[in-house]
């Protein structure tokens, strides 16, 4: 089967770690235990025939940023995740995108995270939806905590790299 490398990038709290962990284990963790490098392995069926996901799942914490970016230039494709309560999470990950890929050529899908929560905002909403389209990118709204959207995002990673 084909592997592919999809590295979890994002501010620090907007639940990286939570999507792997649905995404692997299906189950969802309460706790915010700071990430300094963490990777998966899984066989999953979310292409024609399957594939092996390692899934790279990255510090937020500015600290691990060498770290984070030794990830990044080995990975296929890139989640950039946000939470839809924090807006300025999402200006985050547009600012640490720049220094990654300047030219926005490399494949990412965007994924904003948390729409479980009642305090999430439309504003971050369509802020999220606008960026992803001049990035030319998809835009998905998840919820590590009941799993809505966690498989879908990987899956169009998986396509966006297929494409690549
Ligand atoms: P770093 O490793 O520090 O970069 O953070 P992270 O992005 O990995 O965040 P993590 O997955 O540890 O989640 C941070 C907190 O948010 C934890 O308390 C999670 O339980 C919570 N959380 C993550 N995803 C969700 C979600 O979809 N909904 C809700 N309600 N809480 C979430
Ligand atoms: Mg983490």
């Amino acid at each position: 089967l084909p592997e592919y490398k999809a590295a979890l990038v994002g501010a620090s709290g907007v639940g990286k770690s939570a999507l792997a962990i649905q995404l692997n284990y299906q189950c969802f963790v309460e706790d915010h235990d700071p990430t300094i490098q963490d990777s998966y392995w899984k066989e999953v069926a979310l292409s024609p025939g399957g594939c092996v996901l390692n899934v790279l799942d990255t510090a937020g914490q500015p600290v691990h940023r060498a770290l984070r970016d030794q990830c990044l230039a080995i990975s296929d494709g890139v989640l950039g995740v946000f939470a839809l309560d924090r807006p300025d999470s999402l200006a985050q990950l547009r600012q640490m995108r720049a220094t990654w890929d300047p030219c926005c050529t490399r494949p990412l899908v965007l994924v904003g995270n948390k729409c479980d929560l009642a305090s999430t905002s439309k504003e971050a909403h369509t802020a999220a939806a606008a960026l992803a389209e001049s990035w030319g990118t998809p835009f998905v709204v998840t919820s590590a905590k009941t799993g809505q959207g966690v498989e879908e995002a990987f899956a169009l990673l998986i396509q966006a790299i297929q494409r690549d």
